[in-house]
């Protein structure tokens, strides 16, 4: 949450700011901020809400923008205080000679603050950022260096911090300083970026240093200087970045998130790309650390996620019980991290994560190691915090998804579980991996692609339903067995886009009170494919049709019975009820797109939220 940008060097550092910004408006919208340093002066600009007006702030002051070739900026998602221009970053001190902007929580901000209070520090805003602006000033005050002042405040803060700090007696640099919160820096010649995330950055530089917990860094434009915190030097690694600028465009799309839908097929044929190639063939993990026999020995397993990635653990948890009859629990990272869990070295942990930066993941894996679990991390970025942490790496390949909805990397992370389960099948109980189930599956999935592209090339039908049922205030989702995660991951979609109160529930528990809302203001969307619990979510269906509301199937079979009951049909390509939710999914992720696009809605950056959740 909050996106960071700073710059040194001889280019515009506005323009670089701004760009940078643009790109990290996935991890929050609500206002932004830049500081640029001019000679012997620090100019701050802000600007509530999203990116553009601050853009058009900047636009009315040429004059300073042209002086200026390094400065830092910050795109922020509130945590403390309203997101009003007061509370945007960059925050000072009394005087406005330091800036700093930040992103994480502060967690003992309200002790710091009644501290400085008594060296006669004013605060203004109601941000936690604020009580580091005025500590950092404080430790310069008496040493005169802004890296061992930062060092000296960092030590000081409690919580979760990226910080980039200015000073204008300093202009020739920029401090940074991290802990749990991402911060990279771009390597330049005869110019240094530094950002939050590696999209604000590409365009300029493919090196980059990845600063880590409780470390330091001076940056000017032509060296970069990293200490611990204790003052120790230490080494400058370097490492390649691994996107190409043309993965940032929208490739003539309306949304980020309609191209990222369409691109499943092929994030599809990527994920299995090199671990499957036919269905006879053996699963190829390499990524997989544990030797045959630490597999043998798993005695169960701990899926740990938030939100989209929760669901495809929950279909995980399907496929790994039925297959590799491993007993698997799932569990949401924010409750996980409150309880007193068991797991020890024979449980094996999967974490899944899109952005591999979700505060509550980091912390369960981290309580989890401790407990001498391996940790397994299924992430669709191989750079980021959580895959440093782990002890195995399965990278989903779904390539960078900019729309804070996620699609293609959910697709990618079903594929990867169903790749693991067969893995996990082909070590424990070799024999098996001959089973006509087995097979079929493999085949199926390399069959998937193909079918991902029949939905997404024909959404007419779709898009008329969307149309249809775009007036509605609420909706129910329905399903049994594998595809209730796909019911949960449906409704999720329809109302982070939309702000439709769309609820998804298995469909055996309709009758257990939810149906007391049901009337023909509240449609029921059923997912309901040809397999062992077909027939008992059509009668849930004729029970909520019984109830006046108005239905929608989700369906790969079609049959009299089913065309009287449904108001809409929705259908997908012939697949078994094991794989379809990598099916399904597809043709709910259409309908919230079309049923967002058709209210208007700000598709790619819903309100209130940010694509990378780094707060607890
Ligand atoms: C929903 C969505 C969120 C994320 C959740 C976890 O479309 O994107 O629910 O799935 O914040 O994020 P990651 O997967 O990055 O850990």
């Amino acid at each position: 949450m909050c996106g960071i940008v700073g710059y040194i060097g001889f280019k515009k550092a506005s323009e670089v700011l701004l760009k940078g910004l643009s790109y990290l408006e996935y991890r929050g919208y609500d206002s932004s901020g830049v500081a640029l340093m001019t000679k012997g002066k620090i100019e701050i600009f802000k600007a509530p809400g999203k990116l553009n007006n601050l853009r058009e702030v900047l636009l009315k002051e040429q004059n300073i923008c042209n002086k200026s070739t390094s400065g830092i900026g910050h795109i922020r998602w509130a945590t403390h205080g309203l997101p009003t221009e007061l509370n945007a970053h960059p925050h000072t001190c009394n005087c406005g000679s330091l800036v700093v902007v930040h992103n994480g929580i502060i967690e003992n901000y309200k002790e710091l603050k009644n501290e400085l209070e008594k060296y006669g520090c004013e605060f203004k805003s109601q941000t936690d950022t604020e009580v580091a602006a005025h500590l950092i000033a404080h430790e310069f005050s008496k040493c005169k260096d802004l890296m061992a002042a930062t060092t000296n405040a960092v030590k000081k803060i409690q919580g979760a911090y990226a910080f980039c700090v200015m000073h204008k007696t300093m202009p020739d640099k920029i401090i940074v300083a991290r802990k749990n919160a991402p911060l990279i820096i771009g390597v330049g010649e005869g110019e240094n970026f530094i950002a939050s995330d590696i999209p604000a950055i590409i365009e300029y530089t493919k090196k980059a240093i990845y600063l880590n917990d409780n470390q330091v860094a001076e940056i000017k434009k032509d060296s970069i200087r990293i200490t611990d915190l204790e003052g120790n030097l230490l080494e400058n690694k370097v490492e390649f970045l691994p996107f190409e600028p043309v993965a940032l465009s929208k490739m003539g799309y309306k949304h980020y998130m309609l191209k990222e839908i369409h691109e499943q097929s092929d994030v599809a044929r990527n994920v299995l790309q090199g671990k499957l190639t036919n269905s006879k063939s053996e699963i190829v993990l390499e990524d997989v650390k544990l030797t045959p026999k630490e597999l043998k020995n798993i005695k169960r397993i701990q899926i740990i996620a938030c939100g989209t990635s929760l669901h495809a653990g929950l279909v995980g948890k399907y496929i790994l019980e039925k297959f590799a009859k491993i007993p698997t629990d799932v569990e949401a990272s924010s409750e996980y991290i409150y309880r007193d869990t068991i797991s020890d070295e024979n449980t094996l942990t999967i974490g899944i994560s899109q952005s591999g930066e979700t505060a509550d993941t980091i912390t369960a894996i981290k309580q989890v190691r401790e407990k001498g679990s391996h940790v397994l991390i299924i992430t669709n970025r191989p750079d980021s915090t959580m895959a440093r942490l782990a002890d195995s790496l399965l990278p989903v390949n779904a390539g960078i998804e900019v729309s804070v909805a996620a699609t293609k990397s959910y697709m990618a992370q079903l594929l990867s579980l169903y790749l693991l389960t067969l893995y996990l099948v082909q070590i424990t109980n070799p024999e098996s991996v001959k089973d006509k189930e087995i097979v079929s599956l493999k085949q199926e999935m390399l069959e998937l692609p193909n079918k991902i592209e029949a939905v997404t090339n024909n959404t007419k039908a779709i898009k008329e339903t969307a149309k249809k049922y775009s007036s509605f205030k609420d909706f129910i989702f329905i399903a049994r067995g594998i595809n209730f995660p796909t019911a949960l991951e449906g409704a999720l979609k329809l109302k982070e886009i939309s702000y439709i109160n769309a609820t998804g529930y298995s469909a055996g528990e309709l009758k257990h009170g939810p149906i007391a809302m049901l009337d023909e203001t509240m449609p029921v969307l059923a997912i309901l494919n040809k397999g062992c619990v077909y027939d008992k979510v059509m009668s849930n269906c004729e029970e909520a049709k019984a109830r006046q509301a108005k239905l929608i199937g989700v369906t790969n079979f079609i049959d009299r019975k089913s065309k009287d009951l449904f108001d809409d049909i929705l259908t997908i390509p012939d697949i078994s009820d094991t794989l379809s939710p990598a099916l399904n999914i597809v043709v709910l992720q259409l309908l919230a797109y079309y049923i967002a696009e058709y209210l208007g809605k700000d598709v790619d950056q819903p309100r209130n939220l940010a694509k990378s959740v780094t707060v607890e």
